[in-house]
Order: structure tokens, then C-alpha cells, then sequence
């Protein structure tokens, strides 16, 4: 058994011995590995099957950046720009992509962003995607705007922590926070980077006129009645947060949207427990720097602390997350390919929790793939010394 768990990813191997056919030998390492043939897992495919399904105000809604969506433009450019520089005749018979997070043991270092409006990717929404993390392993974070309860996403038996947006009310955000680990969540989410929501630009009806209502913040008690002040995004926040956080709920902290050295040794200081390096996708502050340009120097702020840094943003294959890894960080988590799974992924194209499943294990298996080919046998093994940064980076 891998040392992470009955899930982790174990790269199989093609009995050596027996020196099957070459024909024979591919079946037998797909049908082991549980591979199909339209590996490795080709997210612009996924985009596109999704556009295909959804109404376009909702694909424009997912796919969409601030301003000009420069930052959700260069974040895919920024990790494809990194250069690998695999080991060889390293003994990569077995490699595990198992880990943790914040002692949670996971499948493979690849997690689930929050994103809000998941109910309109498919009619299940945070449900589907709990049940397809529990499959694969993984581990989840709900946004404060689920349109699921976090009852029926805690039912589904996935680790899951809690996106919190600070609410000007703090009696509803305390009420949410409690609520949340009552059903289960396991460490707070505090999303930095949205003391307002980046302005965005829609070319016809936006999402807000073709999604209803209760498509969003379900699990903010009242919030169909309550005036907007009261559900509005706090923007007066102070490192103290963290402090009221882990006061009020019992739980570890995570800060989302870190791009800056300093901003995360305050946010340590403060008690954060871990750092998520991310520009929200950029649809927040257009022209953000890309967290691939970012990830190490935070990597060596926080160094020494205890704390575990996590990256988000533009990352569409294993190489990104191998890359990801060596300049540091713990985990990855994806948030569009998600969504796109969710409404079109999947063996059948129908989405849903199939089609997250198929995303997650699809990257586990690629990662397995990517790390036996860059001679390491575990994410404890994926160092530094794997990337060169392009000088134009
Ligand atoms: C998001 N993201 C986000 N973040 C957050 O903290 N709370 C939220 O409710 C949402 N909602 C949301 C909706 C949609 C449609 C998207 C695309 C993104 C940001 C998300 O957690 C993550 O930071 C980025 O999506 C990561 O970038 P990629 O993987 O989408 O490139």
C-alpha cells in the first residue's frame, strides 16, 4: 500500500520480466494505470465542451478576468515558461503522488478552488464536486456563495474547508463560520484579495440575469431578506481577522490571494496557518502579477514558520503542478477546470461528479507520469533543482 493511503496514485508498472509485445505492453500499463487513450488530461478540450453546454453568459462568467483579463491571460504563459530539469537513473519503479494538507492525508497535491455558482455548471453543484472529491481522494474548499448547504456537501464524506468572505455583519459571518464546522469543515479559507469585486465586462446579459438567486450564499442565514450592507464584503479588514477567525470557529486559518513577501509573514504572524498564493484567477486587481512570478519568494518568507503555501491560477497539467511544487508549495488547486468539468467533463461528457472525478484522478495519474519522467518518487523528493526560470520571466 502507497504510504499516503489507499487512494494515492501509484504509477504502475508493465511487468519487466515478461517483455511484452509493444502493443501488449501499452494495453496492459493503460488498463493498469487506468488510462484512457485521450490522456494526458487536455483542458482547452474541457473549455470548449463546457462552452458547448453552458449558456454563454455563465462560460463568460467562469472564463472571464478583470479589466481586461490581462492577469487571467498571462497565468497559463507564467508556468509555461518554467523549465523542468528531470533527474535520470533515479529508481522511479514506485512513485506516490500522496501528501498532505494541514495533516489532512490527500491523494495527490491537486485540490479544489472555491468557486461561487457551481449549481450553474450542473443542477448538483458543490454536491457533485464533494462526491468526486471523496472518489478521488481530494480535498475541497466550499465558497461562502455555494448554492448547496454545507449539510449536503458535508454528507458527501470529502474533507472540505470553508472560502470565507468577511461579511460587514460579523454576527452572520460568525453564524456561517459555525454553521460550516458543524457540517464538517475542517480550516477557514479568509479570501484576501475582494474588498470589493473586480469590475468585469460583459459584451451582452451577464450571468446575474440568467442564474437565479438561489444559485448563491445559501448558508448565509436570512440572506434573501437581509439589506445588501449587511451581506456586502467587509472592506475595512485588518491582519486581526485571522485572530477572530480561529477565536470563533476553533479552526485553522488559511489567507487566500497572498502575491507579496511581506503581506505573508504578516499574515503568519497573525496566525495564519498557511498561505494560498493567488490573484483570484485574476479577476480581481487586472495587470496582478502571475503567482508562478511570485510563489518562490513567498516560499522563502514564510520558510522556518511552519507554514504551508499553496498556489492557484493558470494551472492546466501535471507539469504545472511539478513545477509548482519545486518552487515550493505544498498543494495546487484548480478553480475553471472544475467548472468546466463539472458541467461537460466525465467518460460521457455529462459532467457532474463524474466529470470531476475524471478530472482529478486524470491529473493524479498524469502527475504520477510527470514525476517518474523527472526521476522523483514522491513530493517530498521534488526540490528546487527541478526548474531553471527563463530569463525573460
Ligand atoms: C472564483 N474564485 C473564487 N475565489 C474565492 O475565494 N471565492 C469565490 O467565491 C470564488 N469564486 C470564483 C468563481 C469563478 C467563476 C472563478 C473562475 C473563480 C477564484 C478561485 O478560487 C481561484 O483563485 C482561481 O479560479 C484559480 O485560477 P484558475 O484555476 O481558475 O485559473
Amino acid at each position: 500500500m502507497p504510504a499516503g493511503g489507499p487512494q494515492a496514485r501509484i504509477r504502475p508498472r508493465v511487468n519487466a520480466t515478461g517483455f511484452p509485445g509493444c502493443r501488449e505492453a501499452a494495453a496492459e500499463f493503460a488498463s493498469l494505470a487506468g488510462l484512457q487513450q485521450d490522456r494526458p488530461v487536455r483542458m482547452d478540450d474541457l473549455q470548449r465542451a463546457a462552452a458547448l453546454r453552458l449558456p454563454a453568459p455563465v462560460i463568460e462568467y467562469f472564463d472571464q478576468g478583470a479589466g481586461d483579463s490581462v492577469s487571467t491571460a498571462r497565468a497559463q504563459a507564467a508556468w509555461d515558461r518554467i523549465a523542468l530539469r528531470p533527474h535520470t537513473l533515479r529508481d522511479v519503479s514506485r512513485v506516490s503522488t500522496a501528501t498532505s494538507v494541514l495533516g489532512q492525508q490527500v491523494a495527490a497535491p491537486v485540490l479544489v478552488a472555491p468557486t461561487a455558482m457551481q449549481r450553474a455548471a450542473h443542477p448538483d453543484g458543490e454536491t457533485a464536486t464533494a462526491r468526486a472529491v471523496a472518489a478521488a481522494g481530494s480535498l475541497m474548499t466550499v465558497s461562502t456563495n455555494a448554492g448547496r448547504t454545507f449539510e449536503e456537501i458535508g454528507a458527501a464524506g470529502a474533507p472540505w474547508w470553508l472560502q470565507v468572505y468577511v461579511l460587514r455583519d460579523r454576527g452572520l459571518t460568525a453564524a456561517m463560520l459555525q454553521r460550516a464546522r458543524a457540517a464538517g469543515a475542517s480550516a477557514l479559507v479568509l479570501t484576501v484579495d475582494t474588498p470589493v469585486v473586480g469590475r468585469k465586462y460583459n459584451a451582452g446579459p451577464s450571468v446575474w440575469d440568467v442564474v437565479p438567486g438561489d444559485f448563491m450564499l445559501v448558508n448565509v442565514p436570512g440572506q434573501e431578506t437581509l439589506p445588501a450592507e449587511a451581506i456586502d464584503k467587509a472592506d475595512d479588514l485588518t491582519p486581526d481577522i485571522i485572530g477572530w477567525l480561529r477565536e470563533c470557529s476553533g479552526l485553522p486559518v488559511v489567507v487566500k490571494g497572498v502575491l507579496r513577501a511581506d503581506d505573508a509573514r504578516t499574515a503568519v504572524s497573525a496566525g495564519a496557518s498557511a498561505v494560498q498564493v493567488s490573484n483570484h484567477g485574476g479577476r480581481q486587481l487586472d495587470l496582478a502579477v502571475a503567482t508562478a512570478d511570485v510563489l518562490a519568494e513567498i516560499v522563502a518568507a514564510v520558510e522556518g514558520s511552519g507554514a504551508e503555501v499553496y498556489v492557484d491560477g493558470g494551472i492546466r497539467r501535471a507539469e504545472h503542478v511539478l513545477a509548482a511544487l519545486a518552487l515550493g508549495a505544498r498543494a495546487v488547486f484548480l478553480g475553471r477546470p472544475v467548472l468546466w468539468a463539472l458541467a461537460a467533463g466525465g467518460a460521457s461528457g455529462q459532467g457532474g461528479s463524474d466529470g470531476v472525478a475524471d478530472l482529478l484522478t486524470g491529473f493524479a495519474d498524469d502527475l504520477a507520469q510527470v514525476m517518474t519522467l523527472a526521476g522523483v518518487r514522491s513530493p517530498a523528493e521534488i526540490g528546487a533543482d527541478l526548474v531553471r526560470r527563463s530569463s525573460s520571466s
